[in-house]
């Protein structure tokens, strides 16, 4: 008879990518330590300066292209061989895709993609130079990066409560847990399931249970971890 396998969220931020080369957001060299949110993620930005804003994800872009994946992605990968593994990661790179995890939610968008300004249905591989001013999309309004801007909804959201509710076990890895609604999935995992936090620096957890804390680099404590659950 085949068996039903347990089902492992795992919520990644920043810092999963950071061994990768990607900057995180808010540690001491983070990207807010160089922009200001406001003038390059808000919808306020893109009617302000778009050429900003298309210069900052572009960058992002470039950034995610020349990073690979890192031990961290692969652990998680490798965890699939005995559970069902769901991602739900806050970044917008691609490499839990590139690591070959098969469920990924990207709740921030993602770096690879633009949509159209007037239908945010329209959606389309970004091309190799990234967006400029002046690209449109099929109706002919301008294109923008495929990301949730500060401001905006967060579509994937009741989705990903759906799926953090019905966890078995709950794997939280480098974010500062500090951006809402993302950081609020915590609060929709079971009580009674075992839950692990992984991330070399304090992260504010406070009343959660059945949790345990990492204090290492995803790279380093993740593996580790993974291959405790394979056992
Ligand atoms: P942050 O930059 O806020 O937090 C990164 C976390 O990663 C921190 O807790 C670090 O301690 C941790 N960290 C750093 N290096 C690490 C490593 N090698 N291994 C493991 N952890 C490490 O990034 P996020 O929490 O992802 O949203 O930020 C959340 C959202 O805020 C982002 O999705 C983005 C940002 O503004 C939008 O742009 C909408």
């Amino acid at each position: 008879m085949k068996q039903i396998k347990q089902k492992v969220v795992v919520f990644t931020g920043a810092g999963i990518s950071a061994e990768s080369g990607i900057r995180t957001f808010r540690d001491s060299d983070g990207l807010w330590e160089e922009y200001n949110i406001r003038d390059v993620a808000t919808p306020e930005a893109w009617a302000k300066n778009r050429e900003l804003v298309l210069e900052f994800y572009n960058k992002r872009r470039k950034q995610s292209l020349e990073a690979k994946p890192n031990p961290a992605h692969k652990a998680l990968k490798d965890l699939e061989k005995k559970y069902d593994v769901i991602i739900i990661t806050q970044n917008i790179d691609d490499l839990h895709e590139r690591a070959g995890s098969k469920k990924v939610l990207h709740l921030h968008g993602e770096i690879n993609k633009c949509r159209s300004t007037v239908d945010e249905t329209l959606i389309y591989p970004m091309k190799k130079e990234g967006i400029k001013l002046g690209d449109k999309c099929e109706r002919g309004s301008q294109l923008r990066p495929h990301i949730v801007w500060f401001g905006e909804m967060v579509p994937m959201m009741d989705l990903a409560y759906e799926v953090a509710s019905t966890a078995d076990i709950f794997i939280v890895v480098g974010t500062s847990l500090v951006v809402y609604p993302a950081a609020g999935i915590i609060n929709y995992v079971s009580a009674n399931i075992p839950k692990y936090l992984i991330d070399p620096n304090e992260i504010n957890v406070s009343g959660i249970k059945n949790l345990t804390i990492i204090k290492e680099k995803a790279g380093i404590g993740l593996p580790k971890l993974v291959e405790n659950l394979l056992k």
